[in-house]
């Protein structure tokens, strides 16, 4: 036993727990899995695993991405990505729904089944359910050779490397790469610009460095994350491409900190939860600075008004005003890419979070890493 424990502390390479470690390797791994992906001479992706011709690509008309957990949450994020640059009706759908409503499967659609480890039933499941009916799926895993990625039919490999800790960070950041991948590589057969595909191309340049920068504010992170642990219970916040960040967000903080954590669509505030908004109940609020800015400021100063704390997650020179609260800056991309540098704060907060409460959090309790049964 001795040498397993001691195995494990060589592992986890100096940090106290994988998920840190996982945590900080994001900026070297994120490296390693674009490299060889990014075509500057023609402004777009390769993605050779795929084994789709560009005259295939062309064809489809709608995407459907399929994921559970946290790969349905950056699922969303990843359809967003398909929708803004390749103009193409994407929708994310948890997977250990899908088979259960006997869905339409569409020769035209082109199936997207996200996952870490590659083994998660309900979405392996979901995958032989869309090839009965016919339709062609391909996969964005992290673990070669798992099932998923042996059963689809093409596919992106996410590069991520060994993810241990239950809850998922540097895998999910890879399948918003991964997304943000085939979104240009859809977007460049259709009608996406060689100026536009060349913009995401240098954004995505920059996210292993800016990933870097948003770990390098762990401690100030870490303050804040202390000083919500104490909340029984939170909002996470955001509107459009800022949604799926919420859900992600609340996600992590419930799995590890077991404190309940409820993602609403900012704008949905008002229709209901608002009642709730007290000195007791924390938001966190994802605002960044694009065309929705005001309204998000606005939601805040609801919150503001009825002294409920906040926790601003935002872009770097935003000005908040007199509003009262924490901020947390991340540096600014494509707003295409921001969902993916907007969720790196929210891992420190949950991480930070558990550790103030003291919980197991690599092995958080009820929860296994890759569910291989419905
Ligand atoms: C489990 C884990 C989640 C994970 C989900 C999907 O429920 O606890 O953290 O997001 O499975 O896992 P996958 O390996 O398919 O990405």
């Amino acid at each position: 036993e001795t040498i397993d424990v001691e195995a494990e502390q060589w592992e986890r390479g100096g940090h106290e727990h994988f998920m840190h470690k996982e945590m900080h390797e994001q900026p070297e791994t994120l490296q390693r899995m674009l490299s060889g992906r990014l075509d500057d001479r023609f402004a777009t992706a390769r993605l050779d695993g795929l084994q789709l011709e560009p005259r295939e690509l062309r064809a489809f008309r709608r995407v459907k991405v399929l994921g559970c957990g946290s790969a349905y949450y950056v699922g969303q994020m990843g359809a967003s990505m398909i929708e803004d640059l390749a103009r193409i009706p994407a929708d994310a759908e948890a997977a250990s729904e899908f088979r259960y409503r006997n869905p339409i499967i569409e020769p035209d659609t082109l199936y997207v089944a996200v996952s870490q480890s590659g083994e998660t039933a309900d979405t392996l499941f979901a995958v032989r359910e869309i090839q009965r009916k016919g339709g062609r799926v391909v996969g964005l895993v992290n673990v070669v050779g798992s099932s998923i990625a042996r059963e689809c039919d093409g596919g992106v490999y996410l590069h991520a490397g060994p993810e241990v800790a239950v809850a998922s960070t540097k895998a999910l950041t890879h399948m918003g790469i991964g997304f943000a991948l085939l979104a240009v590589a859809l977007g460049r057969v259709r009608d996406l610009s060689f100026a536009d595909g060349q913009r995401i191309i240098n954004g995505l340049k920059q996210i292993p460095d800016q990933v870097g920068e948003i770990l390098e504010q762990e401690d100030a992170i870490a303050t804040v994350a202390k000083r919500i642990a104490d909340a029984q219970s939170m909002f996470f916040v955001g509107r459009v491409r800022g949604y799926p960040v919420a859900r992600e967000g609340a996600q992590k903080l419930k799995e590890i900190s077991y404190r309940h954590a409820e993602a609403y669509q900012t704008s949905e505030l008002k229709h209901g939860p608002l009642a709730l908004i007290s000195p007791e109940l924390p938001t966190v609020a994802i605002v960044p600075d694009d065309e929705l800015l005001d309204r998000n400021l606005g939601a805040c100063h609801e919150i503001a008004a009825r002294r409920g704390p906040l926790v601003v997650v935002t872009h770097e020179g935003v000005e908040l005003g007199d509003l009262r609260g924490d901020r947390i800056d991340v540096p600014r991309n494509e707003p295409e890419l921001d969902p993916l540098l907007l969720t790196i704060p929210l891992q420190l907060l949950a991480y930070h979070a558990a550790l103030a409460l003291g919980h197991d959090i690599d092995k958080p309790r009820n929860l296994a890493k890759s569910v291989t049964v419905e």
